[in-house]
């Protein structure tokens, strides 16, 4: 499959800020992004039942939810931007957990693994920037063992009043802006709220989700709306 323009500037704008990722990310977002990785894990143990589970990350970015998801099983994190996974690396080597996550580089849309070959397939804030989201699923879902995991981890916009008001006022007008300070460059920050808008509602994830062959498709809120998890089997 040759390479779209989308997939090429997604590559090259999360490689222009991979140095201040994760300090945007958690400044950004107060720190709650981290809260939301837990949630996925925390769903994603309650519904496998069984131990050690061989887990994908796809868009592992600089790996922070393959940390979260390491103390459940051995983790493999793919990204196809070079320089979020260097980020990654050192990373891990810091935190001497390099033993159970290993960082590949691969395109999502073109997996580089069997069938079958994971219990748990994960991905956060990664499905929105691909150039198809309906072959993204279909990939998480191909290298699943029936009656594995999958939990997708995205924004969405919050639909309480005065909340969604505000909040979208941070989001289209504050967050670009600080992010474009802060980095220095023009990049995921200021393409951030679009992408979001033009994200699928959660409903219509879920229906993804189904017609890509998942059962027990769980889709739930997460502060109020701000991020969305979908679990499903
Ligand atoms: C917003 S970051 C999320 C990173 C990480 N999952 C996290 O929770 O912080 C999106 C990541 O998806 C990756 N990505 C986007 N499209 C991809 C594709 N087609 N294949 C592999 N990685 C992709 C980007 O390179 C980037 O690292």
């Amino acid at each position: 499959m040759e390479e779209t323009e989308k997939s090429r500037k997604v590559r090259e704008m999360f490689g222009a800020i991979a140095g201040r990722y994760d300090f945007l990310n958690h400044f950004l977002s107060a720190n709650i992004d981290r809260r939301w990785r837990e949630a996925c894990v925390l769903e994603a143990s309650k519904r496998i039942g069984i131990r050690s589970p061989r887990i994908l990350d796809v868009g592992c970015g600089t790996a922070d939810l393959s940390i979260a998801f390491s103390r459940l099983g051995p983790v493999i994190g793919c990204d196809f931007c070079h320089p979020m996974l260097k980020i990654g690396a050192e990373k891990l080597a810091k935190e001497a957990i390099s033993r159970t996550i290993c960082l590949l580089e691969a395109d999502a849309l073109q997996l580089p693994f069997p069938d079958a070959s994971f219990d748990i397939v994960v991905s956060a804030f990664v499905l929105r920037n691909l150039a198809d989201i309906d072959q993204g699923i279909r990939e998480m879902r191909r290298v699943l063992r029936s009656g594995g995991v999958l939990g997708i981890l995205d924004f969405g916009m919050p639909r309480i009043p005065l909340i969604g008001s505000l909040y979208r006022w941070y989001f289209q007008s504050v967050l670009p802006r600080l992010g474009r300070l802060i980095s220095g460059v023009e990049g995921p920050y200021g393409y951030l709220p679009a992408s979001v808008r033009s994200f699928p509602p959660i409903e219509e994830l879920k229906k993804r989700v189904e017609n890509a062959g998942f059962t027990k498709v769980d889709p739930m809120l997460l502060t109020g709306g701000i991020a969305v998890l979908v679990m499903g089997k």
